[in-house]
């Protein structure tokens, strides 16, 4: 088989990139692990960018979004006694939208199968080869059978614990890491919203989130010790929690009911550098990882893609550039995407090993965010999503 572009992962990077591209006549294949029904099960981000929902309208997948996401001007900070509203439409002129990853997924296989576009799913034992050589080629095993791709370029799209990013060699490629010593436990329940924005909560017993998908279905996250499984929380303990850590006005309001969905994710960031060797381009969570605080997982993996698929359209049509500056476009955001992750998760967790003194930082934080418009500016900057 031969196509012009094999994307390695079919999660939201690597369908929005084969959709992309795909309208733009270039020739691309997506191979997945799992099986449609596994990555549409996934419960993950909520909250989409403006600029990640421009590119879905863009590709043509955005009227569902539209109809059935909620559009919200800004989001509540408290922590330390202190209760910020910021408004990010005020200060910035942006929004923010909130609908799941999972719907986007949805959408985004819609217009794959409306277009016909190519999609192995159990795709096993896939493995790159010749990544620096002008004739790359994946090969992989398919309903028992060994196929091979040979192909222009390789998108590995494939996550965290994908085979793209190990492609690159160890003597070319550096990773940064920093790993926090917390999870976050998250339910999915059938309940309204404590409130009509997401809240944010830093407290001394850790941070929460109260965070929703629609007026009946909310997703709420706990900082739980990384030793924590879903299994040691009862759905009572969840809540019982949740109230102890949100201020007292939105406590007597929270909506308690039966979770249809609980998981623990670590938090870490993480970003490998480069993004591209020879003839392979990361994107996504392939290439880094943020702590979910500032919901920038999913809105970073869309500006890669972004600069990528401009960069191999581009390509295509005869000016190779941006493509030799994909790694340093797309770095330079998910540099800075990363330090507001960082900066967030530590204005609002509990960090056990790191004594008053961080407390005492972190509550003077807050209360310079609520006073002064600027530092409410930055933030509301950084969440709504800085530009491509
Ligand atoms: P992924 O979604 O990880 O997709 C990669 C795909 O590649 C997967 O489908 C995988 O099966 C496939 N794959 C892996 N290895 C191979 C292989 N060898 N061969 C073929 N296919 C392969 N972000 C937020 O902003 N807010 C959140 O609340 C949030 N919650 C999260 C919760 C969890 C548990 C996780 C893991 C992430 C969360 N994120 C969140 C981050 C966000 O979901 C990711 O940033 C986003 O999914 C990145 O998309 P991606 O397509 O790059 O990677
Ligand atoms: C959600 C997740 C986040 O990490 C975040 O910062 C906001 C919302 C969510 O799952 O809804």
């Amino acid at each position: 088989m031969r196509h012009q572009v094999c994307i390695i992962g079919g999660g939201p990077s690597g369908l929005l990139l084969s959709l992309l591209l795909r309208r733009a006549g270039i020739d691309a294949v997506v191979l997945e692990r799992r099986s449609r029904s596994y990555v549409l099960s996934r419960i993950r981000a909520g909250v989409l960018e403006q600029g990640l929902c421009d590119i879905l309208r863009e590709a043509g997948v955005g009227a569902r979004m539209d109809a059935e996401g909620f559009v919200h001007d800004g989001t509540i900070i408290t922590a330390h006694g202190t209760t910020v509203h910021i408004d990010f439409k005020k200060l910035t002129g942006k929004s923010v939208m909130i609908y799941g990853q999972t719907e986007v997924t949805h959408d985004l296989y819609d217009a794959l199968d409306r277009i016909d576009a190519p999609i192995f799913h159990e795709a096993e034992d896939v493995a790159i080869h010749d990544a620096n050589g002008d004739a790359p080629y994946v090969t992989f095993t398919h309903d028992g059978k060994n196929q091979r791709i040979e192909c222009d370029y390789i998108a590995g799209c494939d996550g965290f614990h994908g085979v793209s990013r190990r492609s690159i060699p160890d003597a070319v490629r550096r990773e940064f890491e920093h790993v926090y010593p917390f999870g976050w436990l998250g339910i999915l329940s059938e309940t309204p919203p404590v409130t009509d924005e997401l809240v944010y909560s830093g407290h001394e017993r850790g941070f929460a989130l109260c965070s929703m998908r629609n007026a009946n279905l909310s997703r709420h996250y706990l900082q739980v010790p990384l030793t924590d499984q879903p299994e040691d929380w009862s759905d009572e303990a969840f809540w019982a929690e949740l109230k102890l850590r949100l201020p007292p006005h939105l406590a007597e309001v929270l909506v308690t009911g039966p979770s249809i969905e609980k998981s623990i994710a670590p938090l870490r960031s993480f970003i490998s550098e480069p993004m591209s060797w020879g003839r392979i381009f990361l994107a996504g969570d392939a290439a880094h990882i943020v702590p979910p605080t500032g919901a920038k997982g999913l809105n970073l993996a869309a500006s890669d893609v972004y600069y990528l698929s401009r960069a191999l359209i581009s390509h295509f049509g005869g000016d190779g550039q941006p493509l030799r500056d994909y790694s340093a476009t797309a770095l330079a955001r998910v540099w800075k995407a990363s330090r507001f992750s960082w900066s967030m998760t530590r204005m609002l967790h509990e960090f056990p090993s790191e004594g008053d003194f961080l407390a005492k930082m972190q509550a003077a934080e807050v209360d310079y965010l609520a006073h002064s418009p600027a530092a409410q500016t930055a933030l509301a900057e950084n969440y709504v999503g800085l530009p491509y």
